[in-house]
């Protein structure tokens, strides 16, 4: 049994003040959630919401790790800087940081093996754009993606890690993909896991499905066999929203 991961994904959004009020209303709505509770912030509200979280049942990501150690990186964070602040999870290899900032399957790799040597669990973020899905591509893109992403994967790397496929047209654009072409696309990548590391690896490794998640689709999507919870934006910006999804099988 893989116990369902609802995550938030905040991006660059909400100012000290208002992750205060947010994480403050939220506590009391999750607290008898069923499933794991998770919020990536903007570091710059990590402390700010730890406070808030301290003692509940939600726990703390951020959105992207370095994978030195430290050094002659501006602007970058690492880690162990990571750790310090007792973050359990980072996502990495988020479309957007893909489509403006230029992050590829080998940095997402690297940034993966990092948060795991420092006992982090990465939330690896995959999936096809429109035009690759149109062309028909987008088998062998999750193919390459899966492959490349988690090139040198221990087995215990992954009872660490959670994939979360995000079409990328789906994003943020009020566009759902439907729950069985959700399901296809992470039974395509757990088979992909299967054949190239194996089925007890692939049964357990949770896959969230992410792309315009809200509290009107989440129960057919979290219905299906193979979508284990859900990578949320837009909607884990407001604690009532993101509750309406945590609770979805209340
Ligand atoms: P969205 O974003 O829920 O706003 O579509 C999902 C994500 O980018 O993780």
């Amino acid at each position: 049994m893989r116990t369902p991961i609802i995550a938030g994904n905040w991006k660059m959004n909400l100012l000290n003040k208002d992750a205060e009020t947010m994480v403050t209303e939220l506590v009391p709505l999750v607290k008898d959630a069923d499933c794991e509770v998770v919020l990536c912030v903007p570091y710059t509200d990590l402390l700010t919401v730890r406070k808030c979280v301290r003692g509940t049942n939600i726990k703390l990501g951020a959105q992207n790790v370095h994978w030195a150690e430290s050094g002659a990186y501006t602007a970058e964070i690492s880690a162990s800087m990571l750790k310090e602040l007792r973050i359990q999870y980072v996502v990495v290899g988020h479309s957007e940081r893909r489509q403006y900032f230029g992050e590829t399957n080998e940095k997402v790799n690297l940034r993966a093996k990092a948060a795991l040597a420092s006992k982090l669990r990465p939330i690896i973020c995959i999936g096809e754009t429109l035009e690759e899905r149109e062309a028909g591509r987008m088998e062998d893109v999750l193919y390459t993606q899966v492959v490349e992403c988690l090139k040198g994967f221990k087995s215990w790397d992954f009872d660490k890690s959670i994939i979360a496929y995000e079409p990328v047209w789906a994003i943020g654009t009020g566009k759902t993909a439907s729950p069985e072409q959700a399901n296809a696309a992470c039974k395509f990548i757990r088979d992909t896991i299967k054949k190239k590391f194996s089925a007890k690896i692939a049964d357990k490794i949770r896959i969230q499905y992410g792309g315009s998640m809200k509290g009107s689709n989440v129960k057919e999507l979290m219905a299906m066999s193979e979508i284990d919870g859900g990578l949320i934006g837009g909607a884990s910006l407001k604690a009532d929203l993101f509750a309406e999804i945590v609770n979805y099988n209340k």
